[in-house]
């Protein structure tokens, strides 16, 4: 019997016109443009300023940029998986509403949310059900809108998180290419450090929640960093062990962009010289679960097939993981 792999077929993306720099930023709040340069890599970030309008918006448009794209009849969609933690709605599908729209009328739907590590944890769902023979092509979507939850009046929040979404579509593969390998990490003791108090069933929103401003993110950003250090780094040490890889054997490292200097510490450990680094920060900030594909939608030409890419994330929860991918085309 030949093994099925699970393999990226198509990439599609989307991020909003409106550009937040760093210029303005320091117009906003105590902050400026060389301390977000330094500290984070940071330079500008998108935002979805219209009103009505939420993180389904810019799902829906990176789903259609992939479908144009990849010139696929969305009817044959068996399957939608929507990473995000700025779901449309507390409760009510986003990614069932996200299928629907874009015409996958014969694919069921849900969301899926692990903070930054949302995308890499739907990379592992999306595989397992291709690997397993059930399905035959997953739309995995990372997409979120950080705007509606980031307080603009907290520098220490602000200035990090953008707006975006990214898509992916995993289909079987018989040459041994696609997703090789993952090692996904959760610890609860991050529940403290990075999170929105209130708006969940412990805290439900009141006048005095939105008034303490506990409807936006709080993050304790020094313990997060280190964490997120270690954390990123140490699992793609093990992937690359437990795989047999040596950094010649690396083509590409796809890590979550939340701050340079981490991407740059998990590089380091990895042994890997920069240009194998894919980094687009600068022009997004981080986007959560929109980072990891926003980075092979704007670096897909550069992506040959047979190349070894290292996926690494870390976030909220906390989350955080690595996947060994094997490219598995050459775009047209
Ligand atoms: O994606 C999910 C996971 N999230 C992450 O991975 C984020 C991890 N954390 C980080 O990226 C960094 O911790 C931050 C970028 C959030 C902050 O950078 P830092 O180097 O850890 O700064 P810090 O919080 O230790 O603050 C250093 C100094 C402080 O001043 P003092 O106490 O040294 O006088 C802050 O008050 O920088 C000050 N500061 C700022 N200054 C200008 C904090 N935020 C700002 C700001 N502009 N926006």
């Amino acid at each position: 019997m030949t093994t099925i792999t699970a393999a990226i077929t198509a990439v599609g993306a989307y991020v909003p016109e409106f550009v937040l720099s760093n210029q303005v930023l320091e117009t906003m709040v105590d902050t400026n443009d060389e301390w977000i340069t330094t500290r984070t890599g940071i330079k500008e970030r998108r935002l979805l300023k219209e009103k009505g309008k939420g993180t389904s918006f810019m799902a829906i448009k990176a789903a259609q940029d992939l479908i144009s794209k990849a010139n696929i009849n969305p009817a044959e969609i068996d399957l939608v998986i929507m990473a995000t933690t700025t779901a449309d709605m507390p409760v009510a599908s986003t990614g069932v509403y996200v299928a629907s729209q874009i015409g996958a009328v014969n694919a069921f739907a849900y969301d899926l949310q692990a903070a930054c590590s949302s995308f890499l944890y739907g990379m592992s769902n999306a595989a397992a059900y291709i690997q397993s023979g059930r399905y035959k092509k997953v739309l995995l979507i990372g997409a979120d809108k950080m705007s509606s939850i980031i307080d603009y009046t907290d520098r220490a929040t602000c200035i990090i998180f953008g707006d975006g979404a990214g898509a992916v579509l995993f289909e079987p593969n018989y040459e041994g290419l696609g997703l090789q390998d993952e090692y996904l990490r959760s610890d609860g003791i991050g529940r403290e450090y990075l999170k929105i108090d209130a708006g969940g069933s412990i805290l439900p929103p009141s006048i005095e929640t939105v008034q303490n401003r506990q409807h936006y993110v709080f993050q304790d950003g020094k313990t997060v960093f280190k964490y997120a250090v270690s954390g990123m780094a140490d699992v793609s040490e093990k992937i690359m062990e437990r795989n047999n890889l040596t950094k010649d054997d690396i083509n590409w490292l796809v890590a979550h962009q939340a701050n340079k200097r981490i991407i740059d510490a998990t590089a380091n450990r990895m042994g890997l010289d920069e240009s194998k680094v894919l980094v687009n920060i600068h022009r997004y900030g981080n986007t959560t679960s929109a980072t990891l594909p926003l980075l092979l939608s704007d670096f897909e030409n550069q992506l040959k097939k047979g190349d070894n890419l290292i996926f690494a994330a870390f976030g909220g929860g906390f989350t955080w993981g690595s996947i060994y991918l094997k490219w598995a085309y050459n775009k047209q």
